[in-house]
């Protein structure tokens, strides 16, 4: 069966030997290369790498001065990890709904939910469509509201021929096994001011400031004034990262075109909607969402054939750490009752859609 995800590992391991021969595996040369590399393929100026997606969004909140008692509004349409970094700092996750077409956080809904406690908003390019960036941003103008981007799905996306990762306060990357770009685990958080990405680079690494001189017997002078956590990305981690880059252009060229062809051959499917992917923008289809409007029938249509499916990820304000924030959102309940996901890895093909549609079409002739 084809897999559902399947990670693009690049052949040429020489600079990962090369790490592993000099010894030197922990954060080091190849983990600022890799910055290095990652801020001209973004065309940005500052940024950091760390240890995973969650600790991108942990410290992003962190630099945003989110403080406990503070409130954060986020989609509940999201993966667990957009949010669990709010209860890490005692602050409060205000779960708003979605615009049903796209899986995205309603850019209209999000003045309601601002209080004065508000301090940041994460925002997640579900699927890897990024969201309303404009209409957003409108919504706290003048207010002290910081945006962050979840872009864990959406590396290598644009917002009207901006790059995701140079247009907010703070995006954060995945670089998790699955994703686009793997350095195994490992996470970016871009930022657009010097002094954000020097205390991001002092909170990932105990709180210390690498570049203080030591003393003349070697001890660090650095007193440490500020609460950090050990989230460096590792040389050896940096190296695959690096390696994988050097193919991402076509990998993500894969993606957008497998994307685009499930849209066209999938619109006029009586039982799907595809959902309303604006031109304004590049959507990286980390997987291609739609929605069903019999489920459990487009779900035995798949298994007749084999083809991969996910429904990941359900509603996360229903788990038990984030229920008492749970409340009505209207257009997710719409959508968590409908929406399906199909692979998009490069092992999908145009092949493999073909032989899908004419599956649907037939039990469609059948009346099945
Ligand atoms: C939307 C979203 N945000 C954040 C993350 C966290 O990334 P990581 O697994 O690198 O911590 C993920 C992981 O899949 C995700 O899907």
């Amino acid at each position: 069966m084809l897999p559902f995800f399947s990670p693009k590992i690049s052949n040429d391991t020489s600079l990962i030997n090369k790490v592993l021969k000099s010894k030197f595996v922990s954060e080091g040369k190849i983990t600022e290369k890799f910055e290095k590399e990652l801020k001209k393929f973004l065309n940005i100026k500052y940024c950091a790498t760390v240890n995973s997606g969650t600790s991108a969004i942990h410290l992003a909140l962190i630099a945003s001065n989110v403080k406990r008692g503070d409130e954060v509004i986020v989609p509940a349409q999201t993966f667990i990890a957009s949010a669990l970094p709010i209860i890490y700092i005692g602050a409060k996750p205000v779960f708003a709904d979605i615009d049903s077409s796209t899986g995205n956080i309603s850019s209209k809904g999000i003045k309601k939910l601002i209080t004065k406690k508000t301090k940041a908003l994460i925002v997640v390019h579900w699927g890897g469509y990024p969201c309303d960036l404009d209409e957003i941003k409108k919504t706290i103008r003048g207010k002290n509201i910081k945006i962050i981007e979840d872009a864990a799905h959406c590396f290598g996306g644009k917002y009207k021929n901006k790059n995701i990762g140079s247009i907010s306060d703070f995006t954060c990357f995945s670089f998790q096994a699955t994703k686009h770009l793997t350095s195994g685990d490992g996470g970016l958080i871009c930022c657009k001011k010097k002094s954000d990405e020097k205390r991001i680079k002092k909170l990932r690494w105990f709180g210390f400031d690498r570049n203080l001189k030591k003393d003349n017997k070697g001890a660090r002078i650095d007193r440490v004034s500020v609460l950090g956590y050990k989230y460096q990305l590792n040389n050896y981690s940096a190296a695959l990262g690096l390696s994988n880059l050097k193919n991402i252009k076509s990998l993500l060229n894969h993606h957008v075109k497998i994307g685009n062809y499930y849209s066209k051959k999938l619109k006029n499917i009586p039982f799907l909607k595809i959902l309303n992917f604006k031109k304004n923008r590049l959507h990286t289809y980390w997987f291609y969402q739609l929605l069903a409007d019999d489920r459990s029938k487009f779900i035995k249509i798949l298994n007749e054939i084999d083809f991969p499916y996910s429904i990941v990820d359900k509603r996360i304000d229903n788990y038990q750490i984030f229920k008492k924030y749970k409340k009505k959102l209207p257009s997710l309940e719409q959508f968590e009752k409908k929406k399906i996901s199909l692979p998009v890895n490069y092992k999908i093909s145009k092949k493999h859609i073909d032989k899908l549609v004419g599956h649907i079409k037939k039990k469609i002739r059948q009346n099945v």
